[in-house]
């Protein structure tokens, strides 16, 4: 009872009271609600008001409890007592103010029931009033429970049990209503029924069971079902939800689906190949596969219905079956599919193997593959110079560069990843050839030269000396080899020259050296550091100051016999003027070495800018004739 008419009721009664004060005399008149709602285990406050015609300090107040036909006090109070009767079930428990207001201190399920107040006033008389106590006690979640069992979709005779649900311990009594996913479902003939049990546990509350019987369907494979329970609390109506639960429906097999699942396009050579086998009844057909008839052993590790073939190949092409039994209706179902395994032949070169080709040859080579559809040809090389022109590969005029592995590559462009490839190494070889850097080299007697000789060719050349000498081969790579040569310039090495010899299996090169002696000196004063920088003077100069040597001494005879001659003619003396002949020549002699020295400063420069630039030997001559003079 709200506030709101808990003061109404209060106004109402005064009002009453005062109008009866007024008017009426004699008389007791008692007001209380109809009815009082509370929940278990709280307190009650049922009101009594009185009014009384007369003002009168004899009131006295009774309390009953009506509990079918039988009514019990179990409250009094006069001028001297206001005490809960000894021995009822209200004893201790219940209490009265001041305006007869009798508390229950905490509610239980025995006192719902009928609580009278009876109020007297000596002389005036006495009068009663009632107000009906309703008790509730929410129940429990309500539990459901689906049949484990399948249900069946094809059973004629009765309707299957779906599910049971339970809602434990309310008062009063809540309602079950049933759910299939949104639908309330309600009691229809041949369609659905609910039994309902009600239980009265010893508490005093209710347990209510409803099981619920319904046609199903194959549509209803993926439904949910639930029950809902109603219950009353005080001043309001109450509603909570079981969980939902989904049913295992048995229904017979109509359609059996089989599919290639892997892989989506073309099937090659290799691949792993997977089915699905899908019968649509429930429990699911038993499955088996044939090919071409013939049964397939299917790994029972796999889930039933999947067939997979593992790294086909083009025996695997062909009609595949898949058989469905329904074990329940013993109807078979079956479904084929033809799979095409696409292949490609390894391939056939021709010419076969490693190839060696001579320099400036031409050579053809062919490809070849079978595949189960068309196919496309690619020659590469090593270093990725691609050729095209089908499975074919021309070389012509080979050339060193032309070395390499050739690879030809097939695919089949319908299938990915159908592809196969083959390599053949080509060689090229020719014969060395051989070239020297410096071939003419001005040499003294006892020097150590280097000599280097550079061999181009395939095979690499190998080099060898007609001449015994420190041999260090310095470079190779690219189908060139240097080899250096130190030599120690001995006279007989001037006379037969050095060749180097460069030869591969394909045949030889050679390359000769001239050596060059620088003329040696007759003169004693020569000096060492001098002949050191003459070393690479050229052959023309020399020969210019061996003439000039000549013609000095050719000179120096005719003098000589010019002298003899005036001798024995007696015109000059002979100790003085032999003096002066014998030392002549010797002056002479300085001359021509000091313009060896300044030829050679000359050229060492000239040397140093332009190798082998070579001065006219006319210059030597007019010097050497100036000097004379
Ligand atoms: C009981 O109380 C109600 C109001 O609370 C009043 O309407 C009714 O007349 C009373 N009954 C008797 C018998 O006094
Ligand atoms: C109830 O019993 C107690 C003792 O058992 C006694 O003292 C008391 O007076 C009794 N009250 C009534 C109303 O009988
Ligand atoms: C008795 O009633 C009066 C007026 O209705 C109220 O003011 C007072 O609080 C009440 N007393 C008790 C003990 O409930
Ligand atoms: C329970 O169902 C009955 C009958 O269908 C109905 O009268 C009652 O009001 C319902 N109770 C609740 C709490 O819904
Ligand atoms: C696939 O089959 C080929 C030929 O039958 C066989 O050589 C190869 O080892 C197989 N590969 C795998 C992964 O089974
Ligand atoms: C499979 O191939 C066979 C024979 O080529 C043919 O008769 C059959 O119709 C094909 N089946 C399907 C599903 O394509
Ligand atoms: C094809 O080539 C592979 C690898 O080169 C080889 O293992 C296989 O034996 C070849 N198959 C045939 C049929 O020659
Ligand atoms: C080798 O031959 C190729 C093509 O025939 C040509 O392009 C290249 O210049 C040649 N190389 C030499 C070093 O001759
Ligand atoms: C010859 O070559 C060696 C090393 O290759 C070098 O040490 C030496 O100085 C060279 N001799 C001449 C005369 O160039
Ligand atoms: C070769 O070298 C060795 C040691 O380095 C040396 O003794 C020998 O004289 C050299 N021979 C020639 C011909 O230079
Ligand atoms: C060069 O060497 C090769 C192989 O040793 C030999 O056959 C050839 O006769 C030699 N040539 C000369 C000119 O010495």
């Amino acid at each position: 009872m709200g506030i709101r008419e808990r003061m109404a009721f209060s106004t109402t009664a005064l009002c009453i009271l005062l109008i009866t004060v007024q008017g009426i005399s004699g008389e007791i008149k008692v007001f209380m609600l109809q009815v009082e709602e509370k929940e278990v285990g709280q307190p009650a406050q049922i009101e009594c008001q009185a009014s009384i015609s007369e003002p009168t300090t004899e009131v006295h107040v009774q309390w009953f409890f009506l509990n079918g036909n039988k009514r019990e006090r179990i409250y009094f109070m006069d001028s001297k007592h206001s005490v809960a009767d000894n021995g009822t079930e209200y004893t201790g428990r219940i209490s009265m103010d001041k305006n007869y207001t009798l508390t229950i201190h905490s509610v239980t399920l025995r006192d719902q029931g009928t609580f009278i107040c009876q109020v007297g006033a000596g002389a005036v008389g006495k009068n009663e009033n009632r107000t009906e106590l309703r008790v509730y006690d929410a129940p429990e979640l309500p539990e459901i429970k689906g049949e484990e069992t399948g249900i069946a979709v094809t059973e004629e005779s009765s309707i299957p049990k779906i599910a049971h649900c339970i809602s434990r311990n309310g008062y009063p009594p809540p309602n079950i209503t049933w759910y299939k996913d949104q639908t309330p479902l309600q009691d229809q003939e041949g369609v659905t029924s609910v039994q309902a049990t009600l239980t009265k546990e010893s508490s005093g509350l209710f347990s209510v069971e409803s099981h619920l019987f319904h046609r199903v369907t194959k549509k209803d494979k993926d439904s949910k079902f639930y029950c809902e329970i109603n219950y009353q609390m005080p001043g309001i109506n109450h509603m909570m939800e079981s969980s939902k639960i989904g049913i295992i429906l048995h229904y017979p097999m109509e359609q059996l689906k089989f599919l290639r699942v892997f892989p989506d396009g073309p099937i090659k050579e290799g691949d792993t190949v997977k089915f699905e086998c899908r019968g649509d009844g429930n429990p699911p057909p038993e499955y088996s596969f044939y090919k071409n008839n013939q049964g397939i052993d299917v790994n029972p590790a796999f889930d039933q219905g999947l067939l997979i073939l593992e790294n086909v190949t083009q025996m695997s092409t062909g009609t595949y079956e898949c058989r469905g039994l329904d074990l329940e209706t013993v109807t078979e179902l079956n479904k084929e599919v033809n799979i095409t395994v696409n292949y490609l032949t390894n391939i056939t070169l021709t010419p076969d193997g490693p190839l060696e080709l001579a320099v400036g040859e031409d050579k053809t080579l062919s490809c070849n593959a079978h595949a189960s559809a068309l196919t496309a040809f690619q020659w590469e090389k090593s270093d990725m110079e691609v050729f095209t022109g089908g499975n074919s590969l021309h070389l012509t005029n080979v050339n060193y560069s032309s070395t390499g592995t050739y690879t030809c590559e097939v695919t089949v462009p319908t299938v990915p990843g159908l592809v196969k490839s083959k390599s053949i190494l080509i060689t090229v070889s020719g014969k060395p050839e051989v070239t020297a850097p410096q071939n003419k080299l001005w040499v003294y007697i006892g020097e150590e030269v280097n000599l280097t000789c550079v061999a181009f060719g395939h095979p690499e050349a190998e080099i060898t000396w007609n001449v015994a000498g420190n041999l260090t081969v310095r470079h190779r790579g690219d189908h060139t080899v240097t080899s250096q040569l130190t030599v120690k310039v001995v006279p007989e090495l001037l006379r037969l020259g050095i060749t180097c010899n460069a030869s591969n299996m394909m045949g030889s090169g050679q390359q000769s050296f001239q050596l060059y002696q620088v003329l040696p000196t007759t003169h004693s004063t020569a000096k060492t550091d001098d002949i050191v920088r003459k070393k690479q003077k050229n052959p023309e100069s020399s020969g210019v100051i061996i003439v000039a040597v000549i013609v000095c001494i050719l000179l120096l005879a005719v003098l000589g016999a010019t002298l003899y001659f005036l001798y024995k003619k007696g015109k000059i003396s002979c100790g003085r003027s032999g003096k002066q002949d014998i030392t002549r020549p010797e002056d002479q002699k300085d001359i021509i070495m000091e313009l060896k020295t300044d030829k050679v400063q000359e050229e060492a420069g000239l040397l140093q800018g332009a190798n082998g630039d070579k001065k006219p030997p006319r210059d030597q001559g007019e010097q050497y004739i100036d000097l004379r003079n």
